[in-house]
């Protein structure tokens, strides 16, 4: 797609048909210009839907059909979360609120819980969740999922390390994620040759100068190493041509080393709290299938336009699903 009116970082498309006052019985079809509907070989399907209902009103049809889910859902912060639009008639970009994560703790991990029981189903034997979370709950939500999968089904958390600037004094700064990685069997797909990463300069330099350094083993220094569960990316920040101007934005980066660990070209990755489409378009530009919903009408339309400016763009069906739950704000619990 060439340069235009949707190249603007912050372009509203403003969809009438995303936020209509009608409550729908089901999922319906939203037709799409050919520009933003794409015509590339990855399908994704874009789901303007409350998760919850939309799985209920899914759940046979979806079982068992994602090899990989990547889930970012609210972590439990007590915070409200805003995005940036077009101002009226050109004027400058302004923020509107995006989403609310200020439930109260306990009615949040329930809130959770009952999408976690549905992204379980939605995995196929051979697939594995990813659950991005931070300091706020990942250790009440690792006891559910432990529950929930079984603990011997816990494959990995990843820390995820950035830097950034924080106001905090009266502690260390609070620079991590923590991304909880369970598998749906033992008999898991994992493509670590998909995600080697070189040696560090200082390891190749060791292994060079001494026989004996190391365990005994010397690593194949040319293949490269399979990655810690430690990893550090830079968060998406101004300089980025990514940004597209949502609070909680995460990197394609991060995305990229799970996708193509975790799937294959031509498999169904499911994100069920999308945000602007980081995993739909991560996961088209790998040539794997997506399956993405979110309840804020921004959100989807900034995945849109991520996911039409890809070349080539993946074929997009966009679907809404509105239901009561979608009127105001979130209850707790519900
Ligand atoms: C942390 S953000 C996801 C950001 C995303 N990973 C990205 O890179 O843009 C969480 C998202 O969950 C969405 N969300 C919260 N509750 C939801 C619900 N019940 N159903 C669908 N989406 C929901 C919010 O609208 C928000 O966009």
């Amino acid at each position: 797609m060439g340069r235009g009116a949707y190249e603007h970082n912050y372009t509203r498309l403003n969809l009438p048909e995303l936020e209509a006052q009608t409550i729908d019985a089901a999922p319906l079809a939203i037709a799409l210009p050919p520009e933003l509907a794409g015509q590339g070989p990855a399908t994704v399907d874009l789901y303007c839907a409350e998760n919850l209902a939309l799985l209920e009103a899914q759940a046979a049809k979806w079982a068992a059909r994602c090899q990989l889910l990547y889930i970012d859902p609210p972590f439990g912060s007590g915070k409200v979360y805003s995005a940036r639009v077009e101002g009226a008639r050109g004027r400058q970009s302004q923020a509107v609120k995006a989403y609310r994560d200020d439930q109260d703790f306990d009615g949040y991990l329930a809130w959770l819980y009952r999408r976690l029981v549905f992204a379980r189903d939605l995995l196929c034997p051979s697939g594995t969740l990813y659950v991005h979370l931070d300091w706020h709950a990942v250790h009440y939500v690792k006891v559910e999922l432990d529950r929930l999968f079984g603990r011997e089904r816990f494959l990995n958390e990843i820390i995820w390390c950035y830097y950034g600037p924080s106001p905090i004094r009266s502690a260390f700064k609070r620079k991590h994620d923590n991304i909880l990685v369970y598998t749906r069997s033992p008999a898991y797909y994992f493509d670590a040759d998909a995600v080697r990463m070189p040696y560090n300069e200082s390891t190749v330099r060791t292994f060079q100068s001494s026989r004996k350094a190391g365990f005994g083993k010397v690593p194949d220094l040319a293949r490269g190493k399979v990655p810690e569960d430690w990893w550090y990316m830079p968060v998406v920040a101004r300089q980025h041509g990514e940004r597209v101007g949502y609070e909680t934005q995460k990197p394609e980066s991060l995305l990229e080393r799970i996708v193509k660990a975790s799937s294959r070209p031509g498999d169904l990755v499911g994100d069920l709290f999308a945000g602007t489409g980081t995993t739909g378009v991560v996961a088209a530009r790998l040539s794997r299938n997506a399956l993405l919903a979110d309840r804020n009408p921004v959100g989807v339309e900034k995945a849109l336009l991520r996911l039409a400016r890809l070349e080539p763009a993946p074929h997009v069906r966009l679907w809404r699903y509105l239901t009561p739950e979608m009127n105001g704000s979130p209850p707790a619990g519900g």
